[in-house]
């Protein structure tokens, strides 16, 4: 399989993008694995023809926006993130109106429809650094209530958060977290952001996916629960193998989970599924992708 990819990976001048959330045999096979923001920038600054994305729909969509001159394919069409469809367009022109003046920044996990209607969107590698840079004392952030309430607790400004969520995230309770100290009494409990807000109170550290791993690499601890999608467990332990690391609970996002290594196979050999978006609605979406590579770099 391995010999089998490479040959098309040449034929094609292909690379292969996975977010951390991947399969294991995705993860290895990939010629950079990351989070939403790395691969962002990866995809935007790479020299390649094809873009072969393995993740969810917004994620090859922003690849797309960021560099409209490559092919980029999704390898599974039904690959999405429920979040990203708990906001529309006309939902974010309405919050504009009540709003008026406030900036809207929105999460890398919305449409592209969504980022052209919004002034910056961030991911949460850099929500905290967006959220302070921005010269306004109220902010709409869209779409992640729980990022929302996280950001709240790191500005002055007030922040009016829409009602979405992370399926994923949500099933984690404050109980796993109390169960988890007094199973594991030593280990340190890094959480995403995406969290309940007990949740996050109730851990040591927060960050995004790539936090988490540079985290891992320089603390002293010996074993590190987390607060995510299990996928991370593999980058977590092939990264730092003498450390020990386990889930908080039972949290598998299905999405990112669709994709096996064939299909990215089969997505090179095929062709499919090429990602596009309309010329208006990129240009929006650039713009706020483009100001979130600039400021939250
Ligand atoms: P990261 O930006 O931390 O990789 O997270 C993306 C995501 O979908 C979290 O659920
Ligand atoms: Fe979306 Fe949650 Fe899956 Fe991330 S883990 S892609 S936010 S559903």
């Amino acid at each position: 399989m391995n010999s089998h990819l490479k040959r098309l990976k040449e034929e094609n001048d292909a690379v292969i993008l996975a977010h951390n959330y991947q399969r294991d045999e995705v993860q290895d096979a990939a010629d950079y694995v990351g989070d939403s923001f790395e691969l962002s920038k990866i995809a935007s600054e790479i020299t390649c023809a094809v873009i072969v994305f393995c993740g969810v729909d917004f994620m090859a969509e922003n690849a797309a926006i960021l560099s409209p001159e490559k092919q980029v394919l999704l390898p599974v069409k039904e690959a999405t993130c429920p979040m990203s469809h708990m906001i529309t367009r006309n939902d974010v022109r309405q919050l504009k109106k009540r709003y008026p003046g406030a900036p809207v920044v929105c999460y890398v996990n919305t449409s592209a429809a969504v980022k052209a209607e919004s002034d910056v969107c961030c991911t949460s590698a850099n929500a905290v650094k967006i959220i302070n840079a921005l010269d306004a004392d109220r902010i709409v952030f869209i779409p992640d209530r729980n990022l929302g309430d996280y950001l709240a607790t790191k500005t002055d400004k007030e922040i009016v958060s829409w009602d979405g969520f992370c399926p994923t995230h949500q099933v984690i309770t404050l109980g796993d977290v109390l169960i988890k100290r007094e199973e594991v009494p030593d280990c340190e409990i890094v959480v995403h952001p995406e969290c309940r807000p007990e949740v996050i109170a109730a851990a040591d550290f927060v960050y995004g996916t790539g936090g988490m791993l540079r985290h891992a690499a320089k603390t002293n601890a010996r074993h590190i629960a987390i607060g995510t999608e299990v996928g991370m467990l593999h980058r977590l332990g092939k990264q730092e193998p003498t450390k020990e690391f386990s889930a908080l609970a039972e949290t598998v996002c299905p999405n990112m989970k669709r994709t096996h290594l064939e299909d990215a196979v089969r997505a090179l050999e095929q062709k499919e599924f090429l990602v596009t978006v309309t010329k208006d609605v990129r240009t929006g979406a650039k713009k706020a992708l483009d100001k979130m590579l600039e400021i939250g770099t």
